[in-house]
C-alpha cells in the first residue's frame, strides 16, 4: 500500500491502548474518551500524531460524543485530514467511511445509489440499494468523514439536515425498513478549507448541527522543523531511503517557508507574505523532494540550493507575484544570513523561473 490508512498504520499502537484501556468509554465508541485523546497526541509509548494544543482534541472529542457533529476549519495544510482520519480510527477503528465533497458531488453519493441491473430485475430491494459511507456508518455507529463539505453545492449539503438532527435516514423506495436509524457510535467529522468557498456560505440550518473547531498553523519554530524532520523520516524510510535530509536544509527550508507564511523574519522585521499557502503540509514535500533529488541524482542528501526550485514549485504555484516576493526573499534577507547553507540558497536565486 502506497499510503495505508490510520487503522493499519497505527495498528500496533490501537491494539496497545485498548488492551490498557480502563477508562469511561461513550457509547459505540471502541476506545475510552482518554485513550483516543493520547492516541493523537501522544505519551506513555504512544508517538505523538498532531501538533497542536491538546485542548482542540478534547473539545472535538467531547463534539463527537455528542449530538452534534464536527467541522474542521483551516488554512490548507494544517493536518485538518490527518486530525479526522485519525480520530475516525481510533474511535470508530476505520477511517475509510469517507466522502470526498466537490463541486460534483451528487446526493446519491452522501445517502445511497441503485445497482440498476438488479432494480429494473427485482425492482427496489436492500439488495439492489447502493449504501454510501454514511449509510453504512449510520448502521454500524462509526464515525464517518466528510471531506471538503463546502466544496459541495449547497442543495447537497442540506441533504445532511434530517441526518443530523434526526439521526434517520429515510429509503422511501423500500417497501418495508425504509428508515435508517442510526446506531450508538454514528457521528460526523466534516473538513472545510477556508480558502475554497468559505463555510460562509453553508445554510444557518445546516452550520447549527455543528460545532468548529479552527485548526492554525504549528506556531512554534521546534515543533515545526521536528513535525518536518519525523515526517520526512517516516516517508524516506517507506522508500527504504536511508539518506535524511541535513539539519542545515531543514533549518533553511522551514525557517523560510515560516517566514514567506507569517511576513515576519525572526530578527522581528518585517517581510512580505505570500498570498498562497506555504504550509507545514508543503514544507514536507519540499523536503521530501530535495532528498530524492538528492539521493537519486548525486548521491547525497541534498542541499539548500535545490530549496530554490522546489519552492517555486510548491510556493508560488501559478501567481507571479509570489514569484517575485520569493526572489525579493532570497535577495534580501537570505542573503544577509550568515552560514554557508544560506550562502548556498541564496547562490541558486537565478533558478527561480522567470
Ligand atoms: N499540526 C500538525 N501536526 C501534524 N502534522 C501536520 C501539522 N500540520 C501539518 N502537518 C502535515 O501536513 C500533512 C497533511 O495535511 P492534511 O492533508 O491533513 O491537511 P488539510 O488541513 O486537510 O489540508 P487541505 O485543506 O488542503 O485538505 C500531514 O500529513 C503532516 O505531515
Ligand atoms: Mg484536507
Amino acid at each position: 500500500m502506497q499510503r495505508p490508512p490510520a487503522e493499519v498504520l497505527y495498528a500496533e499502537e490501537l491494539a496497545k491502548l485498548k488492551k490498557r484501556d480502563r477508562d469511561a468509554t461513550p457509547p459505540g465508541w471502541q476506545l475510552s474518551m482518554k485513550a483516543v485523546l493520547q492516541f493523537v497526541v501522544g505519551g506513555d509509548g504512544i508517538d505523538p500524531k498532531i501538533v497542536c494544543a491538546p485542548s482542540l482534541i478534547e473539545r472535538a472529542l467531547v463534539t463527537l460524543a455528542s449530538n452534534r457533529a464536527l467541522l474542521l476549519v483551516g488554512e490548507p495544510g494544517t493536518a485538518k485530514s490527518l486530525l479526522s482520519e485519525l480520530l475516525a480510527a481510533a474511535i470508530s477503528g476505520t477511517s475509510t467511511l469517507t466522502i470526498q465533497g466537490s463541486a460534483a458531488t451528487t446526493e446519491d453519493q452522501i445517502k445511497y445509489g441503485w445497482n440498476y441491473a438488479l432494480l429494473l430485475n427485482e425492482g427496489p430491494s436492500p439488495r439492489a440499494l447502493v449504501a454510501s459511507p454514511l449509510y453504512r456508518g449510520m448502521q454500524d455507529g462509526r464515525i464517518v468523514r466528510f471531506e471538503e463539505i463546502t466544496r459541495c453545492p449547497p442543495e447537497v449539503q442540506d441533504g445532511l439536515l434530517s441526518i443530523l438532527s434526526e439521526r434517520l435516514l429515510m429509503v422511501p423506495e423500500l417497501p418495508d425498513s425504509n428508515a435508517v436509524f442510526a446506531a450508538p457510535g454514528f457521528n460526523l467529522i466534516a473538513t472545510a478549507n477556508t480558502r475554497d468557498r468559505g463555510v460562509n456560505e453553508m445554510s444557518a440550518a445546516l452550520k447549527r448541527r455543528f460545532s468548529f473547531e479552527t485548526v492554525f498553523p504549528i506556531a512554534e519554530y521546534d515543533r515545526e522543523l521536528a513535525l518536518v524532520q519525523s515526517e520526512v523520516a517516516r516517508m524516506l524510510a517507506q522508500d527504504g531511503i536511508k539518506a535524511r535530509p541535513s539539519s542545515d536544509v531543514l533549518e533553511v527550508l522551514v525557517t523560510t517557508f515560516r517566514e514567506l507564511r507569517q511576513g515576519v523574519d525572526k530578527e522581528g522585521g518585517a517581510s512580505e507574505k505570500l498570498s498562497t499557502v506555504v504550509s507545514t503540509a508543503e514544507a514536507v514535500s519540499v523536503a521530501y523532494a530535495v532528498t530524492l533529488r538528492g539521493h537519486y541524482l548525486r548521491g547525497d542528501a541534498g542541499r539548500p540550493a535545490d530549496i530554490v526550485e522546489a519552492l517555486a514549485g510548491a510556493a508560488a504555484k501559478d501567481n507571479s507575484d509570489d514569484l517575485k516576493k520569493i526572489r525579493r526573499y532570497i535577495e534580501h534577507r537570505a542573503g544577509k544570513r550568515k552560514g554557508d547553507h544560506w550562502r548556498d540558497f541564496h547562490a541558486a536565486r537565478h533558478l527561480l523561473p522567470q
